[in-house]
């Protein structure tokens, strides 16, 4: 791996802190970024151990967002119907927005968090609470193997990702697929959001880095759709390499030739990535600096994992920045780590109140602002780092 952005000493991410514990010492790691120039992979070169992060106190539940339960409910539909699978399997299933639009006989759940398989099991879906592996790929395929597997924003969070493709080969029927989504390195580049990169973010997925990675368990990709969401995803579909049912579709292709055309095969496309994270810093503590000397009201505006990176990074703590609005209910009454910055219940912005907002949920920008209208009619601000510091 070849190391090219540095940033900082970082909280875990989803540790969102209690009143209590405001006075301990928070436990850090290193955050730091590379590059391997044989298979493309951009990764974090410290990793934290899977159970710190993905326990029974997971806080993250997928059908909290009323956008991802419907994009799950449609995106079932769609598989279901064009792969007419018999039995399913998702790695992930969180609490469980997926594999609910299937039947209960057809679909496995994978789920490591026990906070969260405990509410698939109890509505009577079949849920492994257990970290997907060859281990586990074996025992749950020995009778019978699986037609479609699903999974959205997990395999880029565990570390051995070769392993783990090797035990989807080893799951699926020689017709299967496997249908993967997480967020695209080449989105996260063009954007500048250097905020993909935390802890459980192991990796930030591109075309090129996929495609060998899969070579080595005999996968391949087939298809791909390019999403809008977390501000920029990719939906892989990927089969056996010796399926020959599936066309290779002209979007991996152009996929692979855009990626190559931004240099995503090359170290130095990385390097200068580094560098404009380095001035982006600079900016966005610089809007900071310049709001706080003319008494500003500052407030943020979703209290993402992502934001814990970028406000740690800046240096923006409870001083500049004096409350979050977030509408997840873990979150409210807490505080987002290392940076100390209270969360609070959402209310409708007022510009008597609150001057200038920073978008920490920047990848629901267009949601917000047509919620946020009369704020901005009546002269409020929002700002962000994303692509580039800026008040819009
Ligand atoms: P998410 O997109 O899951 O980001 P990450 O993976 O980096 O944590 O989180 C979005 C957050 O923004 C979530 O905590 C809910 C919050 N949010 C609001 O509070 N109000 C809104 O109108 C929207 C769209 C999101």
């Amino acid at each position: 791996m070849k190391k090219f952005l540095d940033l900082g000493n970082q909280p875990l991410a989803n540790s969102y802190l209690k009143k209590n514990q405001l006075n301990q010492k928070e436990k850090k790691f290193r955050l730091e970024i590379g590059f391997n120039p044989k298979n493309f992979l951009v990764s974090i070169l410290n990793t934290v151990p899977k159970e710190k992060m993905f326990n029974k106190n997971y806080p993250y539940k997928s059908s909290e967002s009323f956008t991802m339960r419907s994009q799950f409910q449609k995106l079932a539909v769609k598989l279901k119907k064009k792969f007419k699978p018999k039995l399913s399997l998702e790695i992930g299933s969180n609490d469980g927005a997926f594999i609910k639009n299937f039947k209960k006989e057809e679909v496995i759940g994978i789920e490591p968090c026990k906070n969260l398989a405990k509410i698939t099991k109890k509505k009577g879906y079949k849920t492994y609470s257990e970290y997907w592996d060859i281990k586990l790929a074996k025992k749950i395929s020995s009778k019978k193997k699986i037609d479609l597997i699903y999974s959205a924003n997990t395999l880029s969070h565990i570390k051995n990702i070769s392993e783990i493709f090797k035990a989807i080969n080893l799951a699926l029927t020689d017709n299967g697929v496997l249908v993967l989504e997480d967020p695209s390195l080449l989105e996260c580049m063009r954007n500048l959001a250097y905020d993909q990169f935390y802890c459980e973010h192991i990796y930030v997925f591109s075309t090129l880095s996929l495609q060998k990675t899969l070579k080595v368990a005999d996968l391949e990709i087939f298809d791909i759709e390019n999403l809008t969401t977390h501000g920029g995803s990719n939906r892989y579909y990927i089969k056996k390499k010796k399926n020959i049912n599936f066309k290779i579709s002209s979007k991996v292709k152009s996929n692979l030739s855009k990626e190559k055309k931004f240099g995503l095969n090359k170290f130095k496309t990385y390097k200068n990535f580094a560098n404009k994270v380095k001035k982006s810093k600079f900016n966005l503590e610089k809007i900071f600096n310049d709001l706080i000397k003319k008494n500003k009201k500052i407030i943020g505006y979703g209290a993402t994992a992502k934001s814990c990176t970028v406000l740690n990074y800046c240096n923006i703590n409870h001083k500049k920045i004096d409350y979050f609005y977030d509408t997840t209910s873990f979150k409210i009454g807490s505080y987002l780590p290392g940076s100390k910055i209270p969360i609070r219940s959402y209310q409708k912005l007022d510009t008597k109140k609150i001057d200038y907002v920073f978008l920490g949920a920047w990848n629901f920008k267009d949601e917000i602002f047509k919620k946020e209208k009369e704020f901005i009619k009546n002269g409020g601000k929002f700002f962000t780092h994303v692509p580039f510091p800026h008040i819009i």
